[in-house]
């Protein structure tokens, strides 16, 4: 036995009936970068994910598109993995919710809740397409706001005036299916009895470092009080079968996060080892989730009181994000903002946006805003111009000189010194999630680093032969400054890291070889390793958004 950490770390499974946009990326870079930072220090870490396969959008889309859930699932989950491929997420394993073991997870739940008596079952009246011969989710439902009047509202919000009701309360209520009128009808449902779990859910999280948005969030549902959660769903649904029941199906949000065990069950089994080592109820590896905003209510409350009192174990924490606005607004299809992650990697390195992002991203629950132009310039100016310029403008003396060899020591201690001693509280930084702070304290180095470059001017220096040693001294001690921000970057900007590493001839970067020094050893000949962003492909971008806008 090793005392190796373990940690297991999930982001929210994507639906599969749409391509991943670029909100779906501010939490895949955020954990991505997490997830390739304890990497870097030597734990034991897996990262999962899959495609949510199951609920009514996904079973209409796919009626409509003349294909079955299936084959869309299918689809779509293959774009889907080759999308997060192409922005380097680096999962374990990404696999689907429609899956043998998910079932099987989800009966197992099921039996064992119900024999704790947690479950219970309800007759209820519930909006019924009398045309397209089925039960209607919220979400299917529109009509007038009862609260502002505004029209066109969906069943359970108004996007207006932000109100929530019932979607009985919607004046003139249609269908979106078949824009009839709904009627209303019984039927019986099996509820998951969440109120039962309040104690545990409030002593579980004393435990927990929530942010304390998410605390305060936590605070006005106690308050409010918990209530009985239907996880029933009539047929035609594209679900799992209730067991014992034919016509009814456990809702979509029941089976998702099961969807996470699943995923490393399937992993697990393909590495030959049990996945319960990871899931028992005493199991030693930390287990978080990365979400957004608007499912907290899912993963702080249904998801903990499942799997408690299924027998496994709880997670150890949840790191909860905002919401992406591009230029300052929500994105938006008709406003040709909504930019699908496959059309930007068509114009785009992927390590801009993730640097952009981790630029932008706090510990905090806060939305972050995606400026193109700011977006355009930050890149050019930090990446570009602050570090891969520091590389390029030393490794040609080092190579016209020197034959590609370094100094055998430094010039200035001091500023190496002032590098080593940053470390530490970069990293604290970055394993606490406060990226943004971390890049700014990364991109001061890289100004002292130029600063220092500028003042010895080695292109001056060239000129005179017997200055040559101090050429080599200076240029060394930049590219190792240069390598020492890279192996900071690192987990923000896996494909300019690997280049500048292959550049570097050197061991890949982890935390425990960051702080030793390079000297004596030859290097590559340099090679361009990250061009300049330009407003072109951007506005290609933009233009791809906006022609998809017009034809829908
Ligand atoms: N299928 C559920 C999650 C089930 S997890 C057991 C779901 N899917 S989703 O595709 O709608 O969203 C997936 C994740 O992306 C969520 O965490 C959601 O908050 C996040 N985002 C979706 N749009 C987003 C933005 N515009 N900005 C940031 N994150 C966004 O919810
Ligand atoms: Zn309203």
């Amino acid at each position: 036995m090793t005392n190796q950490r373990r940690i297991l770390m999930t982001i929210a499974l994507p639906y599969a009936n749409g391509a991943l946009h670029l909100g779906h990326l501010v939490e895949a870079i955020q954990a991505d970068i997490w997830a390739r930072l304890q990497r870097m220090s030597g734990v034991d870490c897996r990262f999962f994910c899959g495609s949510d396969a199951h609920g009514t959008p996904i079973m209409i889309k796919a009626k409509e598109r003349g294909i079955t859930p299936e084959q869309l699932v299918t689809e779509v989950r293959a774009e889907q993995l080759r999308d997060y491929d192409g922005f380097s997420i680096s999962f374990d394993s990404f696999y689907t919710t429609h899956s043998p073991e998910n079932e099987a997870l989800a009966q197992l739940f099921f039996e064992r809740l119900q024999a704790r008596g947690d479950i219970f079952s309800k007759t209820i009246e519930q909006a019924y397409d009398d045309n397209a011969q089925m039960f209607l989710p919220d979400r299917f439902i529109k009509g007038t706001c009862p609260k502002c009047k505004a029209a066109e509202q969906y069943g359970d919000s108004c996007e207006c005036c932000g109100a929530t009701y019932s979607p009985a309360e919607l004046i003139e209520p249609i269908s979106v299916i078949s824009g009839t009128k709904p009627i209303y009808k019984q039927t019986e449902h099996f509820f998951f009895d969440l109120p039962k779990y309040t104690e545990m859910l409030k002593n579980f999280f004393d435990h927990e470092t929530l942010q304390p948005e998410v605390r305060n969030k936590l605070a006005e549902w106690f308050e409010a009080g918990l209530k009985p959660w239907d996880i029933t769903r009539d047929a035609p649904y594209f679900g799992f079968n209730i067991p014992g029941t034919t016509d009814k199906f456990f809702y979509v949000w029941l089976d998702a996060p099961m969807g996470y065990i699943a995923s490393s069950e399937y992993y697990a089994k393909k590495q030959g080892y049990d996945y319960l080592i990871d899931w028992h109820q005493e199991s030693k590896t930390e287990l978080y989730h990365f979400i957004g905003k608007d499912i907290t209510y899912f993963h702080a409350l249904f998801w903990p009181a499942v799997l408690s009192g299924g027998g496994f174990r709880v997670p150890t924490g949840i790191f909860v994000h905002g919401f992406l606005t591009i230029n300052g607004q929500k994105m938006s299809k008709s406003r040709g903002t909504f930019v699908n992650a496959a059309s930007y990697l068509k114009h785009l390195d992927p390590d801009y946006l993730r640097y952009y992002m981790a630029a932008k991203l706090t510990k905090h629950v806060e939305d972050i805003d995606l400026n193109l132009e700011d977006f355009v310039s930050r890149v050019n100016a930090d990446l570009v111009g602050k570090v891969v310029n520091l590389a390029s403008r030393n490794a040609g003396f080092i190579h016209k000189y020197f034959d590609g060899q370094l100094a055998s020591h430094f010039i200035d201690e001091t500023l190496w010194g002032k590098y080593l001693q940053a470390i530490p509280a970069i990293i604290a930084d970055l394993q606490a999630l406060d990226y943004a702070k971390a890049i700014r304290h990364i991109m001061e180095l890289a100004d002292l680093a130029n600063q220092f470059v500028d003042h010895y001017k080695p292109w001056h220096l060239a000129k005179d032969e017997t200055q040559l040693t101090l050429v080599q001294q200076v240029s060394t001690q930049s590219l190792n400054l240069f390598r020492i921000l890279i192996g900071l970057l690192k987990p923000i900007v896996p494909g300019l890291a690997a280049r500048s590493e292959s550049f570097l001839a050197c061991e890949p970067l982890a935390l425990n070889n960051l702080s030793t020094p390079m000297l004596g050893v030859t290097i590559q000949p340099f090679t361009p390793l990250l061009a300049r962003v330009t407003t072109e492909s951007v506005q290609a971008i933009l233009a791809e958004a906006q022609a998809s806008a017009s034809r829908a």
